[in-house]
Parts: structure tokens; C-alpha cells; sequence
């Protein structure tokens, strides 16, 4: 009995993962995306269902469906969606990891009607999107949260930044510098931060390899 509990670590956890992009709208035809494919937040879904959670999966626009029937996936379109179906979930899970590629503005205004090509040029005014991992990090309880920080300059100072924003318990650095890691491809580079400012560089891998050492660090948290 001991054996099969050791297998499924997460068994009775409840983990909230965010994945792929979000799309905000422009007129009824158009939006402003980006290139996520959702990848990492699937290969995290399936990868902690494997080990025994119950995951809510939330996320944007892809061509990924989760296979395991422990994995509840919510779809949405833009950020204000997924933040509310964040919120919507978040109060009762024990782990949040927050892997989507969530837009951080939106169209001011969305026209209601398709946009005619009348005039030469045109703008198009922006606002901000609200921060969802910020937002569950200043309602945290006993949640454990994990963010993701995509950076190309001072990525160790800036991703201690963002912990301490957004009261993260662990942010995973994502490296663009290596060829072959990051958006649409198999692989990522990745360095832990911990929130006492641990550092840990991780070799480049398969993002499920990835997705395995991110919940390794989750299963460590709940045996200590
Ligand atoms: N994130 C989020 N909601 C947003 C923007 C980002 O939940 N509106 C989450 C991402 O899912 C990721 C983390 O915040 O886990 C960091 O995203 P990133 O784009 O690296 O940082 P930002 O805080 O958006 O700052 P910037 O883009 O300026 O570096
Ligand atoms: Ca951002």
C-alpha cells in the first residue's frame, strides 16, 4: 500500500494550471495573440494528473486536449476570462501554477462592427489586462504558487521582482537566450527561483521533462 501511495504523490491535491494564450478582441473578426501553444501548461496538466492530482486546467486558444480524465479543462478567449475563471477555482485548490502566456493589454474599445480599410492608418488604444497570478497572490492562503517568468535582460533580477510582487512560493525562469527553448518549440531552459532567492539553472530539456521538475518541487513542498 505504502508502494502505490508513493507513486501517486499528489493524490488528494487540487492544482489550478493556466496555459496558452489569450485573445483580445479588436472588432468581431480580429484579436491581438501571441504565440503560445499551450504546451507547457498541457505537459504540466498531464504530468501532475499522472502523479495523482485533480487538476483544473484553465486555458487560452489551442489544438491541445487533455487525455487524462482527471484534468477538467475550462477554455476561455481573453485574460478577463481566465481571470475570472481563475478566481472561480482558486479558493479551494492547494497548488496554483500559472503557465499561460496572458496578454498584459487589450483594445481600449472593441468595435462593434468589422473594421472598414477607409482610412490610411490607424491606432489602436491599449490598456492593461488585470495581473491573474498577482491577483492570487494577494488573496494567497495555504495555496502553493508557482509563476513563469519569460524574460531577455537581467532575467534573475527581474524574476525576483516578480516574486515579490506577485507573493510567489516559485517562479521558473524561462531562458529565450538558448536556441531551441521557448514559444512553439519541444523545449525549454529553465532556472528555479525560490522565494527565499534560491537559484537552481536547469539544463535544457523536453518541456515534459520540465513539467516533471516542476512537480518534483511541488511534491518536495508537501513532504517537508
Ligand atoms: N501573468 C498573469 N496575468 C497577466 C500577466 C502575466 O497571470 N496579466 C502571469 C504569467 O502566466 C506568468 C507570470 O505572470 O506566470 C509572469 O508573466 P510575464 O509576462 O513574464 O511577466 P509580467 O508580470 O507580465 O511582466 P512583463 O511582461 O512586463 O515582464
Ligand atoms: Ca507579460
Amino acid at each position: 500500500e505504502k508502494d502505490i501511495e508513493s507513486k501517486l504523490p499528489l493524490k488528494g491535491k487540487k492544482i489550478l494550471i493556466t496555459a496558452g494564450p489569450t485573445y483580445e478582441a479588436i472588432d468581431p473578426v480580429r484579436f491581438i495573440g501571441n504565440h503560445s501553444s499551450g504546451k507547457m501548461g498541457f505537459d504540466l496538466a498531464e504530468t501532475a494528473a499522472g502523479l495523482g492530482a485533480t487538476v483544473i486546467l484553465i486555458t487560452g486558444p489551442t489544438h491541445f486536449s487533455a487525455k487524462n480524465p482527471n484534468i477538467d479543462t475550462v477554455r476561455i478567449i481573453s485574460a478577463n476570462d481566465m481571470y475570472e475563471a481563475c478566481h472561480k477555482f482558486y479558493g479551494d485548490v492547494d497548488v496554483a501554477i500559472a503557465a499561460a502566456a496572458v496578454a498584459d493589454y487589450r483594445p481600449k474599445f472593441v468595435a462593434e462592427e468589422k473594421i472598414k480599410k477607409t482610412a490610411e492608418a490607424f491606432t489602436i488604444e491599449m490598456e492593461k489586462t488585470q495581473d491573474i497570478l498577482a491577483s492570487m497572490g494577494q488573496i494567497k492562503k495555504n495555496q502553493f504558487l508557482i509563476g513563469f517568468a519569460l524574460e531577455t535582460e537581467n532575467e534573475i533580477e527581474n524574476a525576483k521582482l516578480k516574486i515579490t510582487k506577485k507573493n510567489l512560493d516559485l517562479i521558473v525562469l524561462n531562458s529565450l537566450r538558448d536556441e531551441g527553448a521557448g514559444f512553439g518549440k519541444p523545449t525549454n531552459k529553465i532556472t528555479f527561483i525560490d522565494k527565499d532567492f534560491n537559484i537552481e539553472p536547469m539544463d535544457l530539456k523536453s518541456k515534459e521533462a520540465v513539467a516533471e521538475d516542476i512537480l518534483n518541487k511541488v511534491i518536495t513542498h508537501f513532504n517537508a
